[in-house]
């Protein structure tokens, strides 16, 4: 599982970087289009994975940054949106959550898919995002509810916890067989 989906690496990071960009496409696709991206912003996907959320903020917003753990996957998403990071539009970072690279309020809003279980300390990488978006900033996350120990109420009072406003959840449906019921978030660096 570490290897085909938590920090894709080797043949097996390669069959799970497939099986993601199909199966995961609709939720990366939905919780960009629930932030309501504009061309103003500066857009921060965390954990992008092989790249399907990060292709279509670029196509919404005109600086976009990937940040993810797995050589793999920064390579399948380098060449998933390489038009865009050609154009200078995207860059794609080595990071993590806790460790973005980024300076202090520098984005308008972060992005984080089916990540948010995998990182080692929730308060640290939720720190981080806290740090890395502008006052007024917004996070968004969906995460498997299946996979959200304490559900929604968990959720929320964490982000509340790292200094976050404004915090409301709802679920999400994704389309076809194998998707499961999404969790998903979205609160504001206060002003
Ligand atoms: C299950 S995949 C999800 C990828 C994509 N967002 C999706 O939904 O298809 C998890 C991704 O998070 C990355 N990841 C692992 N640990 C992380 C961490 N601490 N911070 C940010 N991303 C992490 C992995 O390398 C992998 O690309």
């Amino acid at each position: 599982m570490e290897a085909a989906f938590g920090r894709p690496h080797g043949p097996l990071g390669r069959l799970g970087g497939r099986l993601m960009a199909q199966g995961n496409a609709a939720t990366e696709r939905h919780l960009v289009d629930a932030a309501g991206l504009t061309p103003a912003d500066v857009v921060l996907v965390v954990g992008h994975g092989p790249g399907v959320g990060l292709e279509h903020a670029g196509a919404r917003a005109t600086r976009v940054i990937g940040v993810d753990p797995s050589e793999l996957m920064r390579r399948a998403a380098r060449r998933r949106c390489a038009g865009l990071v050609a154009r200078g539009v995207m860059r794609v970072e080595d990071g993590t959550a806790a460790a973005t690279g980024q300076p202090d309020a520098s984005v308008d809003v972060v992005l984080s898919v089916n990540n948010i279980q995998l990182w080692p300390d929730l308060a640290a990488g939720l720190a981080e995002l806290r740090r890395v978006l502008r006052p007024g900033g917004r996070l968004l996350v969906s995460v498997h509810e299946r996979w959200q120990p304490g559900g929604a109420d968990a959720l929320i009072a964490a982000v509340a916890k790292a200094g976050f406003a404004d915090a409301r959840s709802w679920r999400w449906e994704p389309p076809g067989r194998l998707a499961t019921t999404a969790l998903q978030l979205r609160a504001t660096r206060p002003a």
